[in-house]
């Protein structure tokens, strides 16, 4: 098959599009042929060797895919050929103390495809068949491909970890990006208000049109300051953090009593100080967060069935152009999901 992989790290320049071995499917698995893969931030991690890809070099990078089922492996029951699917992107064993509490992205062997395993950034992928759901048909590939990671993760952290109620107010980091995207829409879905920020005026009119009440770029305003001004001084209830280092210190600042941090990422470093003194005296809570459950994500694919949720696809890049796609996420020039399309 053809894949776009790397077989050293560093920047878009590393991805060569060539013939890859295919993937054969073991006991318990499938093969898939993939239709869309959204690009991701870890992505570029795994790539410049932030995140090594712990099985090694050469990798194919691509968490969120949706395909066609092509091959299924000895032992899976109930699957047909040729169906349309998406692919939950977790990993885990099932069998762990954590696992057996149902808590499964927490297991002590977890893992995601196209970080753990082979991705989406190819014409095939293998993954577990107890990974794949159905895709409806009212959902497009691509569409499809913008929801099993990013949108679960923010669907996750808010609802489960944060518990987002009618009436709290938001602040969602990065609107432009795609966890920040679905978490505007998904806080509003709770009946919520939200607030952002953006690094660019272009994403202005992008992060309002998702629902946001209020958009800040922050390169030049403070985002603390205008979440205070935006809450008549008394601070949001849940703070989506994404970003670390400074961005996660002064988020923390912008919460109200008994407010929630959830953080989902940390990609300018892996370090944010934090104000214990804030933390203890005002009763915070900062909680991390790790995608979802399958049947979140079944939850979630029924609220984009039914439009109540929007898939963002920013651009479509032939996955021979995979350099193109990563190197817009690079720049930070998307507006939502980068899709990869065979
Ligand atoms: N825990 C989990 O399960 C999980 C799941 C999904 C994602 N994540 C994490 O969530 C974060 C967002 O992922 P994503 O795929 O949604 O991101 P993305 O689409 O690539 O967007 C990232 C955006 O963050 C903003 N940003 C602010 N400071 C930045 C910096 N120093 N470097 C790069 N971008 C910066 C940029 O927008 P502006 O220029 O407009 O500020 C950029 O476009 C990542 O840290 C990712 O690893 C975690
Ligand atoms: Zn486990």
């Amino acid at each position: 098959m053809k894949a776009a992989y790397f077989k050293e790290h560093g920047r878009a320049e590393k991805i060569i599009y060539d013939e890859y071995r295919d993937p054969v499917p073991g006991s318990g698995e499938i093969v898939v042929r993939v239709r869309a893969c959204a690009l991701n931030h870890v992505d570029m991690l795994l790539l410049d060797g932030r995140f090594p890809p712990p099985e090694g070099l050469p990798h194919v990078n691509g968490c969120e895919v949706t395909g066609t089922l092509e091959a299924i492996g000895p032992g899976v029951q109930g699957l047909e050929r040729g169906a349309r699917v998406i692919l939950f992107p977790g990993l885990s064993c099932g069998r762990c103390e954590y696992c057996l509490q149902g808590q499964r992205t927490v297991c002590v062997r977890y893992g995601y495809l196209g970080a753990h395993k082979d991705g989406g950034y190819a014409e095939l992928i293998k993954a577990p068949a107890a990974n794949a759901l159905a895709l409806a048909d009212a959902l497009s590939f691509e569409a499809g491909a913008a929801v099993p990671l990013a949108m679960l993760t923010s669907w996750h952290a808010l609802i489960a970890q944060a518990g987002c109620r009618p009436g709290q107010t938001v602040l969602v980091q990065a609107a432009g990006s795609g966890v920040g995207s679905a978490a505007i829409q998904i806080a509003r879905l709770c009946g919520a208000r939200v607030m952002t920020t953006v690094g660019s005026d272009d994403k202005i009119d992008f992060a309002r049109a998702l629902g946001a009440d209020h958009v800040v770029n922050y390169r030049r305003q403070d985002f603390v300051e205008e979440a205070k001004r935006w809450t008549g001084k008394r601070g949001v209830d849940i703070v989506i953090e994404h970003i670390g280092g400074d961005t996660f210190e002064k988020s923390v600042y912008a919460l109200t009593r008994l407010g929630t941090l959830v953080t989902i990422g940390s990609h300018d470093t892996h370090w944010g100080r934090l104000d214990l003194r804030h933390v203890y005296s005002k009763n915070l809570k900062v909680l991390g967060t790790n995608l979802g459950s399958i049947v979140e994500l079944k939850t979630l694919l029924e609220h984009v069935v039914e439009g109540r949720l929007k898939p963002i696809v920013d651009q479509v890049f032939p996955l021979a152009d995979a350099r193109s796609a990563v190197q817009r996420v690079l720049d930070r020039r998307n507006k939502g999901k980068v899709v990869l399309v065979p």
